[in-house]
């Protein structure tokens, strides 16, 4: 075992399984955007990996736009802060936007970007999270497009993070609770 494998609890979501579901997310953002070239718009840090997955599964003619929000900071716990860590670095007026997240917990993070993004001239704004975690919602904001509904357990791999790390696992998992008890 590698020396993060050692820290997960078990698998939710395999290689596998992403794939396959990732597949069809793309064939279904082709149906509704294709001939209208839409702005895919990753939230980082935590959509990168998903980011890179769902723009090769949909093959419009299309552009990348990322920005950067941190409201969880260190803790499993949402800050209810959201910070902008790194700006748009275009004007978005008048473009249909495709948010791509990795998660949608409490909603703080995509109630406050669906704003920003509406005061930005944005022409549409299609939410797609890869998971979504409605029993933890405190914003009435739900997605367009969702991979997977996952349990209330704090999740890692494929983007997600704890304390920074685990990004890199390239499955979904939870952690073992000795990880993150010290909190
Ligand atoms: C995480 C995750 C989502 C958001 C979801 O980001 O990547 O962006 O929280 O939670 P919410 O629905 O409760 O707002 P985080 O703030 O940890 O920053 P990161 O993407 O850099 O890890
Ligand atoms: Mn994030
Ligand atoms: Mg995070």
């Amino acid at each position: 075992k590698s020396e993060m494998e050692r820290d997960i609890l078990k698998v939710l979501v395999t290689e596998e399984e992403l794939k396959a579901r990732i597949t069809e997310m793309g064939a279904e953002l082709y149906e509704q955007f294709h001939g209208k070239n839409p702005l895919f718009l990753g939230v980082l840090k935590g959509s990168f990996v998903f980011m890179a997955d769902l723009v090769r599964a949909c093959q419009v003619k299309s552009d990348v736009e990322f920005i950067a929000v941190s409201s969880y900071q260190n803790a499993t716990v949402s800050s209810g802060r959201v910070q902008i860590t790194h700006d748009l670095q275009q004007d978005i007026t008048g473009r249909h936007l495709i948010i791509v997240e990795d998660i949608l917990d409490s909603g703080n993070t995509l109630a406050f970007l669906k704003d920003y993004f509406m005061t930005k001239g944005a022409a549409s704004i299609t939410i797609v999270t890869l998971l979504d975690k409605p029993s933890r919602r405190t914003k009435a904001i739900t997605a367009d497009l969702a991979g997977f509904v996952v349990p209330d357990e704090f999740v890692v791999g494929y983007g997600l993070d704890y304390c920074q790390q685990y990004r890199n696992v390239p499955y979904i998992g939870v952690l073992k609770p000795e990880v993150y008890s010290g909190e």
